[in-house]
């Protein structure tokens, strides 16, 4: 069950609530969001039914919930939410274009692939400072060197920035230089990592785990969200099946299942899925067919040189036909390009 308080409601309304549900033996969780504050019950729900919760100071709504993750669901919130990143919307009637490069690696490899991004109708940017490796050996990004040359695109181009972290105890410096934080796939049940940043107000884009559920990636997100951050970005960027041929199998349909699921805007990654250029761009489209409200692409100006992922990076050639879909694709789904 969830409780909705109105947006003028007070701190001893907040606690009012709480120690009713307290006194009958339930838990009560509150996630202060920007504008309005939610309390998360957990307990016996029909004993919930007889508190007459309604009837208390700065108390909206209360809300029965069957599924288990309660604040990012869409039995407490009907309409899709829409999140603002820097100014741009990522939900639904856009499509969003994030791109940029894998890894921040140089100034001018990071401003080249942001122009490559803008040039094809991206308005954020992505770039990853701090790396999450297979290998130990492997590049891991430059930390927070990266973190500035990112800030530095942004205030060339006028990009807001998208970026990863891994730690959470990295989730205040990331977020003094981030416009949205990214939890990658590898991190999704880092509930440490998720409840540091859900509690540092910034936007978070959630990638879902290669091996996790679609459930399990809604809970991940209801960590954020009892934090008292809803602004969150849920992104489908493949998982683990039998087939080799692509790194992991984009699940297309996860995409209209979590929005009807979940309020929050679900996006797709067609360069960590497939792991192939030539697979980026048919991806993108089926990701825009099916209603996805944006997608998150790898570019690179020299990808043979690159230091994470170069096969998976479209390079200065594929950009007209990106734009071109980009640009033609979303007015047939009732959307525009954000
Ligand atoms: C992403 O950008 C990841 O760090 C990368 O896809 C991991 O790839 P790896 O398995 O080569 O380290
Ligand atoms: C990334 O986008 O840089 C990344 C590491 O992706 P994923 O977590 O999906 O592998």
């Amino acid at each position: 069950m969830v409780v909705v308080m109105s947006a003028d409601a007070e701190e001893a309304d907040i606690q009012a609530v709480v120690t009713v549900v307290e006194g009958a033996g339930g838990e009560a969780f509150v996630s202060r969001g920007v504008n309005r504050t939610i309390i998360g019950l957990v307990g016996d729900v029909e004993q919930f039914g007889t508190l007459n919760l309604h009837a208390l100071r700065g108390v909206t709504d209360v809300v029965r919930i069957s599924v288990p993750f309660k604040l990012v669901s869409r039995e407490n919130h009907p309409d899709r939410s829409v999140v603002r990143v820097g100014g741009v919307p990522i939900g639904p009637g856009t499509m969003t274009l994030i791109a940029g490069p894998c890894a921040v690696e140089t100034p001018e490899q990071t401003l080249q692939a942001a122009r490559m991004a803008q040039a094809a109708g991206a308005t954020l940017l992505r770039g990853g400072a701090f790396k999450p490796r297979t290998s130990p050996y492997a590049f891991q990004g430059l930390g927070e060197k990266g973190l500035r040359i990112l800030a530095d695109v942004r205030a060339e181009t006028g990009m807001p920035i998208v970026t990863e972290v891994v730690d959470a105890h990295d989730v205040e410096l990331v977020a003094s230089y981030a416009d949205m934080l990214q939890v990658g796939t590898r991190n999704m049940q880092n509930f440490a990592l998720l409840q540091a940043v859900g509690g540092v107000g910034k936007p978070v884009m959630l990638k879902r785990g290669m091996n996790a559920t679609i459930e399990e990636w809604l809970m991940a997100a209801e960590y954020v969200a009892q934090r008292g951050n809803l602004d969150i970005v849920l992104c489908e960027r493949g998982i683990r099946t039998f087939e080799k041929a692509t790194r992991n199998t984009l699940d297309i349909s996860a995409v209209p299942v979590a929005q009807r699921l979940s309020h929050l805007p679900v996006i797709v990654d067609p360069s960590h899925s497939g792991g192939r250029r030539d697979l980026v761009l048919p991806l993108t489209r089926a990701a825009i067919a099916v209603g996805a409200d944006g997608v998150i692409i790898d570019v690179h100006p020299n990808p043979e040189s690159a230091l994470c992922d170069g096969p998976q990076a479209l390079v200065d050639d594929d950009v007209r036909e990106l734009a071109q879909t980009v640009r033609d694709l979303p007015p047939i789904v009732g959307r525009t390009l954000a």
